[in-house]
């Protein structure tokens, strides 16, 4: 495996890469040995997500995930990563009650957690929001379409903006959280045509899940591409390995030589 080292991913080299026409290629991560892996493979940014809750903590859906949650497995992240950009989710109720709340909140996600960047889930109504993140100098991903942390108002995890008010609020949104100063926008679960005229009408990058081919870049959760996650494995997931799979193996073979006594050898003994 020959790996070649490259400087720090910045925000400024996601801007070029859309104005190149280069892929963005992001995937979540929520420790050291996973960031570490896809750092040294050369992913351009890693997004520690409140995903973790669903794939990590085994909660139902990211609203439970708290500001310590995020800033431990931010460190654990950020600890083990020297190129990519580090994104780091700001959970439910971090950025919500007021301007301040979220300044600090972000704050501590850079100055503890050791992310270059936080992500914040909304459109219109976040981008005061947003702006006064911006405004402390700390870059901030927008995540629009498909919200997780809105999953009691969408009804569940459903497709939006398939129906023309919906589509014109998803463009509303993403004019405002560009306009508000974001340095990317996440369009989650929303149709290819619709995402394609967002990314061609912004100058900020865009990054897919499950919004198509026409995006900027494209990030998936890591549990779910590994075949780590069986409980849920939505339309636009492709799985490229069967880790469960492997582990699985691995702890059979390891129960049945303890219980016929072949581990540990003489080799594994002193
Ligand atoms: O929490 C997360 O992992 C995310 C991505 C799936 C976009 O927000």
């Amino acid at each position: 495996m020959s790996e070649t080292p490259k400087k720090r991913t910045t925000i400024l080299d996601l801007q070029s890469m859309k104005s190149n026409g280069e892929k963005i290629a992001v995937l979540t991560a929520y420790d050291y040995p996973f960031a570490r892996i896809m750092d040294l493979a050369g992913i351009d940014v890693i997004l520690v997500g409140d995903s973790v809750g669903s794939v990590v903590a085994g909660y139902d859906n990211t609203l439970p995930v708290t500001m310590d949650e995020m800033t431990y497995h931010t460190r654990a992240v950020a600890r083990s990563v020297t190129q990519a950009l580090v994104v780091a989710d700001m959970p439910f109720l971090s950025y919500q009650i007021d301007l301040s709340e979220a300044r600090r909140n972000a704050g501590r996600l850079i100055k503890e957690g050791g992310a270059q960047a936080v992500k914040l889930e909304g459109g219109v109504n976040v981008a005061e929001t947003i702006r006064a993140i911006v405004a402390m100098d700390v870059p901030v991903v927008a995540h629009i379409g498909l919200t997780p942390q809105s999953i009691h108002r969408m009804g569940g995890f459903r497709v939006q903006g398939r129906q023309e008010a919906q589509a014109n609020q998803l463009l509303a949104d993403a004019r405002a959280v560009a306009d508000a100063g974001a340095c990317a926008v996440v369009l989650e679960g929303i149709p290819a045509d619709l995402a394609g005229k967002i990314t061609t009408e912004l100058t900020i990058p865009t990054i897919g899940i499950g919004a198509g081919i026409n995006c900027d870049g494209q990030v998936l959760v890591i549990h779910d591409i590994l075949g780590l996650c069986e409980k849920y494995s939505p339309k636009f997931v492709k799985r490229y390995a069967d880790v469960s799979g492997t582990i699985r193996q691995g702890i059979d073979d390891y129960i049945r030589e303890v219980k016929d006594g072949t581990f540990p050898g003489p080799e594994h003994s002193f």
